[in-house]
């Protein structure tokens, strides 16, 4: 199935439609998920934002992930596909992809934050061959705007 999607590094024009898309496929909803988050995620990273589309119809958004490189660690986001077209790979095309960008800029391990209740999410991670780690907390601290 993954012959017939493409994958491309998101636009900024296409950013209402991926927040559009995120809020019907993601699970949960990040600090971030505005016009200002992703567009300032974009203007520093244009590549990171990786969508797949349709092979013959490159406007319509399928799925998409984050693969956020820092120069330190490679942190995976957004992972999400519209309900429509699941079970056909393009989560684990998504994932491949990301693994790809962030080899060939020098990355050592990939890392993603999971709900302990997305069982679906659990799934998905563990067939791309991610794990838990469990004696880790997340600590965070909003700052100011
Ligand atoms: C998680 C998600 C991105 C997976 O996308 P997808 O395109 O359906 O995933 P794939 O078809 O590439 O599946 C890859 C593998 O994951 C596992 N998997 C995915 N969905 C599964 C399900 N519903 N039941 C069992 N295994 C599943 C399977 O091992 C599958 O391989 P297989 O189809 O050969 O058995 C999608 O379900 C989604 O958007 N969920 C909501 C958002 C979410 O939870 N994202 C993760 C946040 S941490």
């Amino acid at each position: 199935m993954t012959d017939r999607i493409a994958l491309r590094a998101a636009t900024p024009d296409e950013i209402p439609a991926l927040l559009a898309l995120w809020a019907r496929a993601a699970r949960g909803t990040s600090i971030t998920d505005d016009e200002a988050g992703v567009a300032a995620l974009l203007a520093r990273d244009p590549e990171c934002l990786i969508v797949a589309t349709p092979a013959g119809d490159p406007a319509t958004v399928l799925g998409t992930v984050i693969a956020g490189w820092d120069g330190w660690r490679c942190h995976l986001y957004r992972l999400a596909v519209d309900p429509g077209h699941r079970r056909r790979g393009i989560g684990a095309a998504l994932l491949a992809a990301a693994e790809e960008r962030f080899a060939a800029l020098g990355g050592r391990r990939a890392d993603a934050m999971v709900l302990d209740d997305n069982a679906l999410g659990h799934r998905t991670w563990q067939a791309a061959g991610y794990h838990p780690e469990p004696r880790w907390s997340r600590w965070v601290k909003p700052l100011p705007a």
